[in-house]
């Protein structure tokens, strides 16, 4: 026995209980101010104009790319991207394409079934597609907004951003890097 009066344990619980509501405390304001600097803060429109909110990715590795139909790219791109869908996709790895008409007009298909048409005519199965939005400037997509930060705008068409399965921007790919040159760098996050 520490002590015979009973008074001096009811002060240690006291003490405890404090401490601990604290800590509880302190840890939900930090996850909040966490939460608010994530992409899983994001909520977007899937291609039929469904909002989408990013937290339902939470865990997975991502791969986020502004697409276009028309781009002298698009098509080595689509494949690369189907690629990565088939080999990685049962192992947590999911591939957020956001339509983009912002580089040369090249994406001028509409939402929803005008997008899903193209991509079934080429046969691209690449993951899940968004709304069209604007990538840079002003009236950027609050998404992008986040992922360019502190960084040179998106360049062009088909530039890749992979977030680790902690919502963290890990590496931003350029237009003409080819889906597959990602490989090394996927199996890493996935691990
Ligand atoms: C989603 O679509 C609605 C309706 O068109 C629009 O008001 C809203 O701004 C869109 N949300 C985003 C994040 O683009």
């Amino acid at each position: 026995m520490l002590s015979e009066d009973p008074r001096f344990y009811g002060l240690i619980t006291v003490a405890l209980v404090t401490v601990l509501l604290t800590h509880q405390r302190l840890g939900r304001d930090l996850d909040d101010m966490r939460w608010q600097h994530t992409i899983y803060s994001r909520t977007v429109n899937d291609t039929y104009g469904r909002p989408v909110a990013l937290k339902l990715y939470q865990g997975k590795v991502l791969l986020i790319v502004n697409i276009a139909s028309r781009c002298g790219l698009t098509l080595t791109q689509y494949t690369g991207l189907q690629e990565l869908i088939e080999r990685y996709e049962d192992r947590g790895l999911s591939i957020l394409n956001f339509p983009c008409n912002q580089f040369g007009g090249q994406m001028p298909e509409s939402d929803g079934q005008e997008t899903m048409d193209h991509l079934r005519k080429e046969g691209a199965n690449i993951g899940h597609i968004f709304a069209k939005i604007q990538v840079k400037g002003r009236k950027a997509d609050p998404l992008y907004k986040m992922l360019t930060l502190n960084q040179p705008e998106i360049e062009w068409n088909f530039v890749k951003f992979l977030v680790d399965r902690q919502g963290k921007v890990f590496q931003r790919y350029g237009a003409h890097l080819e889906p597959s040159a990602l490989v090394d760098d996927i199996e890493r996050l996935l691990k």
